[in-house]
């Protein structure tokens, strides 16, 4: 079994908390105030980071209509990320911040200045989760009326990423120099245009904000076509995913690592973290009561397959709950998901996929048991694997505090006895706490 520590990281969603549960919060979550709270318990508990995902539309895929996402409040009110990253990254000192934004939206100026100045406003603890998106609904709110294919969507983000590293480059380390005695303060010979003229983005540059601590944020990806393993290896300090099980935890790892090696980048600057979500109780028997519970309640099924649907655009309301999906379905958007959740061949009815796995969607293993237990079986899978952490979320991303609780001051303490978690940072920029191990 594994000793050395692991890296955990939280996944978030700027929407309402476990409104429908009687442990709830009750209150509005969009002054944000509960996620700051949120964020101070993971800095307590020693996180990398914490994640706050994003889409940019109302959902209406599921059942033709925007009616189930709004009145389940599944992917919808959503908040923007950003804003919320600089609160939380205010409010705490260590740990992370990470805020998704899509290369679709946001001209790579905009972008690379609101990095910028949010990883100056938290000291070095910015990180950007990069996406492309993958919805046409999304596209709609952006001048198009489809998503361009996923080849070229990629083909552009690697543009992209080559403008907003020119533009993060575009100021030296050192130029701003505060001199007071010769009145300067930025020496302007170490400030210099881009001139990017690509296929395309069209850029001058340079960055009008100063260099942040990281000089850039620390760039989180999730790519899980080929494509998007390229673009995940080449670019990503830190890729998250969704496995089936520890044979394909494994395997994914072992592939990036090895796409980023042929390109000549060291595998060990890269670290993948799977998505989990822990079941916890006092006993094994109460984990798997509350387990049983969870995925046995009403809503669980379609707030499952309305997110489903919105991600992947395929309308899951037309199809027979206790039978198997009829044919093999692909799509232009989150493809990845869709082939997790699917289990080409395996003969599943459409509900047993739902319930497979906690959902399916956002748990690459199952874990459920006392804290202890779980954190024995966190560092055995791990073990396995070969490194290097977790993203730690809930089935259908709704969260409570009781939850919470039941993660930084059960399973953490549990996986920092066993040398599994880190019990204090070491640094101060998000990046080399990434890096610490
Ligand atoms: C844990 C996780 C979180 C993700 N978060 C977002 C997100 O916030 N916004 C988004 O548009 N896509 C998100 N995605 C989708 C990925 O960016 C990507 O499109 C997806 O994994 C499919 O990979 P592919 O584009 O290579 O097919 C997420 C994926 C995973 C696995």
């Amino acid at each position: 079994m594994a000793t050395k520590p692991m890296h955990l990281a939280w996944f978030m969603n700027f929407t309402p908390d476990e409104w429908r549960e009687p442990f709830g919060q009750g209150g509005s979550p969009w002054d944000g105030r509960f996620y700051i709270e949120m964020a101070q318990t993971l800095e307590r508990a020693c996180f990398d980071y914490i994640m706050i995902e994003d889409k940019l539309m109302v959902p209406q895929t599921y059942g033709g209509s925007r009616d189930i996402a709004l009145k389940n409040a599944m992917m919808v009110p959503k908040h923007d990320p950003a804003p919320l990253a600089t609160a939380m990254g205010m409010a705490t000192s260590r740990l992370g911040v990470v805020a998704t934004m899509s290369t679709m939206a946001y001209p790579p100026f905009l972008l690379a200045r609101l990095c910028s100045t949010i990883d100056s406003l938290t000291r070095g603890r910015f990180g950007w989760n990069i996406v492309t998106s993958a919805e046409d609904l999304a596209a709609k709110n952006f001048n198009m009326d489809k998503l361009p294919l996923r080849e070229t969507r990629y083909e552009m983000a690697d543009e992209y990423l080559e403008v907003v590293n020119k533009l993060f480059a575009s100021w030296d380390t050192d130029a701003v120099v505060l001199d007071r005695e010769n009145g300067i303060y930025v020496d302007p010979s170490k400030v210099r245009t881009i001139d990017h003229s690509g296929k395309h983005y069209q850029v001058r540059g340079p960055l009008n904000t100063v260099p942040s601590p990281q000089q850039k944020p620390l760039y989180v990806q999730a790519g899980a076509s080929p494509r998007g393993r390229d673009f995940a290896a080449r670019h990503a300090d830190s890729i998250i995913s969704v496995a089936s099980g520890v044979k394909e935890m494994k395997a994914f790892r072992d592939d990036i690592r090895l796409r980023a090696e042929k390109i000549g980048r060291d595998p060990d600057e890269i670290k993948v973290l799977f998505c989990i979500t822990p079941t916890l109780g006092e006993t094994e028997f109460e984990a798997r009561e509350k387990y049983k519970r969870q995925l046995s309640s009403e809503h669980f099924i379609i707030d499952t397959l309305s997110s489903l649907s919105a991600i992947t655009e395929i309308d899951f309301a037309q199809f027979e709950l206790d039978q198997p999906l009829p044919e093999k379905l692909v799509t232009n958007g989150e493809s990845g998901t869709l082939d997790k959740f699917q289990q080409w061949g395996s003969g599943k009815t459409l509900r047993e996929l739902v319930v497979d796995g906690g959902g399916g969607l956002v748990s690459s293993v199952e874990l459920i048991g006392t804290p202890d237990q779980v954190a024995e079986r966190m560092g055995e899978v791990m073990a396995e694997v070969g490194g290097d952490g977790f993203l730690i979320t809930t089935p259908v991303l709704r969260v409570s505090r009781r939850y919470l609780a039941e993660v930084a001051d059960g399973l953490v303490p549990a996986l920092q006895k066993r040398g599994l978690a880190r019990t204090s940072y070491k640094h101060e920029l998000l990046r080399d706490t990434l890096r610490e191990f």
